[in-house]
């Protein structure tokens, strides 16, 4: 198969559109060599000649020299099919009648092709009969028979232009292509806000976005694309207003004053623009950033309404970022993670550290309808779809509780409480994921609850299972994740809490102090059991614990505050 790209941008191999063409150039190798999926890591060479029976080639219009129409007619009265200009135009007709597909890709400059582009449509004249007819599709009304036999051969047009949609703004490209081509005979990939497809620090949404352009090529050379590609390719980069603050900023000129800003002033304009005003949660956060190496700082204000970027006038910070503009950049341009950074103390966050561990709730980037797990997070449904699916503490901690709040009271009512919890409470919390520590909990508490049924001595089990708790909870510190981490990850994004050292670390520190508590518990547990108040030891047992609850609700907000403020 020949497959011609006829690149129109003046930006050449630096042009958005031409990411676009190259990954669906690419899904279309991966179908047709078989690539697709295989994990091969064989890479189907977009540039020139490839493998196999996929012939490609390449044309940038900005480097050939493809002068305007003269309009003498040359081409069909003096030398039929030939142009009487001696440039690059012949080739490009050559290539033409070469290729089965030819990929056309171009920017939308003034709601039509750049100017280059047009001049070559146009120098397609001698590609033409000179006599009229009717087109059978009757598009427009009069036409021109084709000089060579194009039956066969297979059209799609790429073009990204710089609004926040491409809806309403291709008519004159469409109109173009409808008549050249013939209506619904080519494929059409048209993107809105193609300007971000150079923003690094946005990868993470255009790489998703290139990944459904690959897609398409596969589906292309198969048949034809599929619906839910379809929709990923409609659905927008970013929401309007986002794009348009984010697009604003991108010119470095303040609105006001029309004066050229500093690139760390524009950089956090931008980093503005990505704020998530549905995570307003009630109340207006300052976030102050003081960029240590060039001794600039701003505060970005995240309110109910949107961001807004303060030059002077600060007001009081509710967290303040001290770092090197280098080290965020990095981050976010997704080359070094934020929470690892942290650990290195490359940055030092100042505060209420709450804003760092919501960050992405803040400022997540955005992904389209098929952007699965991730991509699910970053809408309000989404995250509570993710939060029904979250694992939950009190299927673990019920049914010891209740061992050891009844079985002081009464021996064997208290343990067929305990069993009856282990068996009620995971229903009850059905919809929750179970931890291997809600399984283990099931075992144990059953386990001990037996035991006291067939007679097991109250004053020995009893410790025994404030000692099984204890180090249910010290050994786990012993692994890469320790047991609170597997439940409190669901109020820090989740799974990927789990791959944040410093939520892992702090929650190592908490699982063990709580792990020795209890470890403990059982010498005092004992003691209580031989007394006149043993029906009470459930209770006295309660009073560290809640002690430590508060130690712990304070802890985790001022550990990583702490680590974080160098
Ligand atoms: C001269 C000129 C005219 C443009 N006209 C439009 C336009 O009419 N509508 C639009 O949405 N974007 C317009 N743009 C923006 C480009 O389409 C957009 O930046 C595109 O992503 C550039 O793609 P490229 O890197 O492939 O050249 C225009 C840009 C230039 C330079």
């Amino acid at each position: 198969m020949n497959i011609l790209v006829i690149n129109g941008s003046p930006r050449g191999k630096a042009s958005n559109t031409y990411r676009l063409a190259q990954a669906f150039l690419e899904g279309i190798k991966q179908a047709i060599l078989g690539l697709a999926g295989t994990g091969s890591g064989q890479k189907a060479d977009a540039h020139g000649e490839s493998g196999n029976n996929v012939r490609v080639e390449e044309l940038m219009v900005n480097r050939m020299d493809i002068r305007s129409c003269l309009g003498c007619f040359s081409c069909w009265n003096k030398t039929p099919g030939k142009c009487c200009i001696g440039d690059d135009m012949g080739e490009v007709i050559q290539k033409l009648l070469w290729a089965d597909i030819t990929i056309w890709s171009f920017p939308l400059y003034y709601y039509s092709v750049p100017g280059a582009l047009k001049n070559l449509i146009d120098r397609q004249l001698p590609m033409c009969l000179p006599f009229m007819t009717e087109r059978e599709d009757h598009v427009g009304n009069g036409s021109h028979p084709a000089r060579y036999d194009m039956s066969g051969k297979k059209t799609v047009v790429i073009s990204t232009c710089g609004f926040y949609t491409a809806e309403g703004n291709y008519d004159g490209v469409k109109s173009l292509f409808d008549h050249m081509c013939g209506r619904g005979s080519y494929t059409e990939i048209f993107c809105g806000q193609g300007e971000l497809f150079r923003v690094p620090e946005l990868s993470q949404r255009t790489d998703e976005y290139l990944s459904y352009v690959k897609a398409a090529g596969r589906e292309y050379a198969k048949g034809d694309i599929s619906v839910s590609t379809r929709k990923a390719l409609e659905e927008l980069l970013y929401p309007k207003e986002m794009f348009e603050s984010m697009a604003d900023a991108s010119w470095g000129i303040d609105k006001e004053s029309g004066e050229k800003e500093t690139d760390t002033l524009i950089f956090t304009r931008q980093m503005a623009a990505l704020y998530r005003k549905d995570s307003y949660a009630g109340k207006e956060l300052v976030l102050e950033m003081l960029y240590t190496d060039l001794d600039e700082c701003y505060q970005i204000v995240l309110g109910k309404e949107g961001s807004r970027v303060l030059k002077d006038g600060f007001k009081e910070a509710t967290t303040r970022i001290e770092t090197p503009v280098t080290v965020w950049k990095s981050i976010a341009a997704g080359e070094i993670r934020g929470d690892e950074a942290l650990m290195r103390h490359l940055y030092k966050v100042k505060g209420d550290f709450s804003l760092m561990i919501n960050w992405d709730n803040y400022f997540g980037s955005y992904g389209g309808s098929a952007a699965g797990e991730a991509g699910k997070v970053q809408t309000p449904e989404g995250r509570k779809a993710m939060s029904r699916k979250g694992t939950s503490m009190n299927i673990m901690l019920i049914p010891w509780i209740i061992f050891w709040v009844a079985v002081p009271i009464n021996g064997q009512v208290g343990s067929l409480a305990g069993i009856g919890a282990c068996a009620l409470v995971p229903l009850l919390f059905y919809q929750y994921k179970k931890t291997f520590y809600d399984v283990l909990t099931g075992a144990l508490v059953s386990g001990l609850s037996v035991t006291v049924l067939l007679g097991g001595p109250e004053r020995i089990i009893l410790p025994v299972s404030y000692f099984a708790f204890g180090l249910m909870w010290s050994v786990s510190c012993l692994g890469k994740i320790p047991l609170t981490a597997h439940y409190s990850m669901n109020d820090y994004g989740g799974d990927r809490a789990l791959q944040n050292p410093l939520f892992v670390k702090t929650n190592r520190i908490l699982t063990l102090l709580w792990g020795i508590l209890y470890l403990l518990t059982p010498v005092w547990t004992y003691i209580l059991m031989g007394t006149e108040i043993s029906g009470f030891t459930g209770a006295v047992n309660s009073v560290l614990p809640a002690l430590m609850g508060i130690f712990t609700v304070w802890f985790q907000r001022w550990y990583p505050a702490k680590v974080a403020g160098g």
